[in-house]
């Protein structure tokens, strides 16, 4: 009986010391010429992130083998083995001297969805929910939860035989984050929109429904060709009475008011428009639980810049910030991480794409796999800064798909292939989720 109590614990010891030594070599493996800030959170491959491994582990070292500093609270220190970064300003481990609700997980699977891409610890919903209830609250909210579900009846009942209608839901453009609460500043998030734009006319040729989350001022669809300023520069006023298309613009005016009209009033397309992180959240999150009653045929394509940090609404100044008072010093907090509350709470039946973008190709591939992986996404596309509007890469669970723009026609987008693969590759989840 001793002795196999004994047995057991010596098992355990020596297979808490193997994934020790894997989860080192794995460290070294892949940033070893990198001995500082990139942590590396990925689990040994080994156990390939399969769920439980029948124990808990308490994660509390920084980085191995370096986590003895951390062993008072934290006794015994034997438990632990996890690498992720310390901020320098901690003596000890963020998840111990944080009270986060996270320190015990009871698996790699479980411990990686805790994490952000860069290995910090992932919001709860109870920080999602108080994200929620201390933000402002969100304009006319009655009125556009009923254009969204009037919006989303219509178009899943009009389908008939047993098809169902697809809805996808483009978000496009820049949050801003204000600065003050009667906001005269604000950081803004760099996105011209123009992806969510073109992407929604493809949706829209293909027979989707959708509903267009926009930042307000940003480029909409059918309007791409048209320059600046097109009421300034289309359109000529001859004489009192008549105004008339330029005619070097007559083609494009014509196309823009058509097809945008024949999309709004056949109930195809239902414009939103949004200006701040709070205001993107609060829309997202009641059109994801509206949209989740169309189960598999509907869609999230994620393709606005939302912040990563924001100014707490308490914490915000209400006045205009005085510039005679000296720097000005703002402390930012992280905006909780919604695409995986999106899938896993709020609409878990809906096919969910997002986007990652870099500026170093080199990074981009790992972060777009590790984001598909962490959220449970469907697919993420990846996209590098400088070349995105000629190719982008969709990683799946099992393969990585380049995709280009047809490069022999000046005017051809890469959001029309993009779209297309999207498209079967949706058809291919509703097929799947139905048998
Ligand atoms: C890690 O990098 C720092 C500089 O960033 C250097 O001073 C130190 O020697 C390096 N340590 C190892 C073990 O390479
Ligand atoms: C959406 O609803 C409108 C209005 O009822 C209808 O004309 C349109 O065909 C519907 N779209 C789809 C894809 O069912
Ligand atoms: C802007 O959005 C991107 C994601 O599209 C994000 O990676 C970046 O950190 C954001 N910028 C800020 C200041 O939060
Ligand atoms: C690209 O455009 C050319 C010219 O219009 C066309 O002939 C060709 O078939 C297109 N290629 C693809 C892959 O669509």
């Amino acid at each position: 009986m001793k002795n196999s109590m004994k047995l057991r614990k010596l098992a355990l010891a020596t297979f808490i010391f193997m994934l020790m030594i894997l989860a080192i070599s794995h460290y070294n493996g892949k940033g070893g010429q990198k001995n500082d800030s990139t942590p590396h959170i990925n689990p040994p491959e080994d156990l390939g992130g399969k769920g439980e491994i029948g124990m808990q582990l308490y994660p509390t070292g920084s980085r191995l083998p370096d986590c003895s500093h951390a062993c008072g609270p934290c006794f015994p220190c034997k438990r632990v083995m996890v690498i992720f970064k310390c901020s320098l300003a901690e003596s000890c481990p963020i998840v111990y001297s944080s009270e986060l609700p996270h320190t015990v997980v009871n698996s790699f699977e479980q411990f990686i969805l805790l994490m952000d891409d860069d290995g910090q610890i992932e919001t709860s919903l109870a920080e999602i929910q108080s994200f929620f209830d201390s933000a402002p609250p969100l304009k006319d909210r009655e009125g556009i939860i009923t254009k969204v579900q009037d919006f989303i009846h219509k178009n899943s009942s009009s389908s008939g035989i047993g098809k169902a209608a697809r809805v996808v839901c483009v978000t496009s453009g820049g949050t801003t984050v204000p600065l003050e609460q009667r906001c005269v500043r604000y950081i803004d998030n760099f996105s011209s929109g123009r992806r969510g734009a073109a992407s929604t006319e493809y949706f829209l040729e293909a027979g989707y429904s959708v509903i267009f989350l926009y930042r307000s001022g940003t480029c909409q669809p059918y309007c791409s060709t048209l320059p600046d300023d097109p009421f300034l520069n289309c359109f000529d006023a001859s004489d009192d009475t008549a105004i008339q298309v330029h005619p070097s613009f007559a083609k494009e005016v014509k196309r823009a008011i058509k097809e945008n009209r024949a999309a709004v009033l056949g109930g195809r397309l239902l414009k939103l428009s949004f200006t701040t992180i709070f205001e993107y959240l609060q829309m997202l999150q009641l059109i994801a639980t509206s949209m989740n009653t169309l189960g598999p045929s509907a869609m999230f394509y994620l393709a606005a810049a939302v912040s990563d940090f924001y100014v707490p609404w308490e914490t915000m100044n209400v006045h205009k910030i005085q510039s005679g008072s000296g720097p000005l010093d703002i402390s930012l907090a992280q905006v909780p991480k919604m695409i995986s509350a999106l899938r896993r709470e709020w609409a878990p039946l809906t096919f969910c794409i997002s986007f990652k973008l870099e500026t170093d190709s080199k990074i981009l591939l790992e972060k777009a796999r590790r984001a598909l992986k962490k959220n449970k996404v469907h697919l993420v596309v990846a996209n590098e800064l400088s070349t995105r509007k000629e190719e982008v890469i969709v990683v799946a669970e099992n393969e990585e798909i380049v995709v280009r723009r047809n490069q022999s026609k000046a005017e051809a987008e890469v959001e029309r292939p993009l779209v297309a693969l999207l498209v079967d590759r949706h058809s291919a989840y509703i097929k799947h989720s139905g048998s």
